[in-house]
């Protein structure tokens, strides 16, 4: 697992965008998307490097890591909405090929496993965007998920119900239920790359990070993963303990070694 500590989110925006851009270049054919404020830099200059540099994306697919359940992808508060609006309406990446969860199902749980099952097939998804949420869920697998679920409807917490309310015009609107990426299933891609920014991520991230592998912090499971990246900031980097042996391996990396 390598720990990046930058001094804004927007520098961390940079690393995740050059992450991707370079796994592109590469090879790499399929994104996994997280929504919410955490990949907002990396929508936006992978935006800007589309519009500037000529950045193209027209040969990738995405899915988006979670739904929720009773949502259809033309209601503006869907994460298959949002992440048109932040990032896939700006680039030239065909809508067609970008994916989630089927918020709409009248079987969310078999929705649930179809989407497992696409991914499957047209994976593994090359580099995986994440959030982290104030409990340590990823995806919307919160405490006490298995460390090797797959897509399944979950309930989400109170407190992650109240941090989302401020997309919704009234908070008793949020969803209860989800369709979510397990852990097992992220965990199928090849290249996690965890973006947390602010004071009050300090605790999850340094439970992910530095923590057991528990389910009672689900973003534990990345230290089982074989490539793992942490995009953090000052303030979401305050609580590491080791913080400064992080910064010495970020200013002493090899020069042939990327990210
Ligand atoms: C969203 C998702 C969640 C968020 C997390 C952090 O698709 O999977 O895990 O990444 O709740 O949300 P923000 O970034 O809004 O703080």
């Amino acid at each position: 697992m390598e720990i990046v500590i930058v001094p804004s989110p927007e520098d961390g925006g940079r690393i995740a965008a050059d992450i991707v851009c370079g796994a592109m270049e590469n090879g790499a054919r399929t994104l996994g998307l997280a929504t919410g404020s955490s990949p907002l830099h990396t929508y936006r200059e992978l935006i800007r490097r589309h519009r500037e540099s000529g950045v193209s994306f027209a040969a990738m697919s995405a899915y988006l890591l979670d739904e929720y359940v009773g949502l259809t992808s033309d209601q503006p508060q869907s994460y298959a909405h949002t992440i048109c609006t932040e990032l896939v309406d700006h680039l030239d990446i065909d809508n067609a090929r970008v994916f989630s969860p089927d918020g709409g199902a009248s079987d969310p749980s078999e929705a649930a496993r179809r989407y497992d099952a696409a991914i499957a097939e047209n994976g593994p998804i090359d580099v995986q965007i994440l959030g982290i949420g104030l409990n340590g869920h990823i995806g919307f697998n919160e405490p006490s998920s298995s460390l090797a679920s797959r897509t399944r409807v979950k309930t989400l917490t109170e407190r992650t119900r109240a941090d989302n309310a401020r997309f919704f015009a009234d908070p008793a609107d949020v969803p209860h239920h989800v369709i979510t990426q397990g852990l097992g299933t992220i965990s199928d891609a090849r290249h996690l790359v965890l973006i947390a920014n602010g004071a009050r991520k300090a605790p999850a991230v340094r439970a992910a990070v530095e923590g057991p592998v528990s389910a009672f912090c689900p973003a534990s499971v990345l230290q089982l993963h074989p490539h793992v990246t942490v995009i953090v900031d000052e303030a979401a980097a305050g609580e590491l303990e080791l913080a400064e042996f992080y910064r010495y391996t970020t200013e002493h990396k090899p020069a042939s070694q990327g990210y």
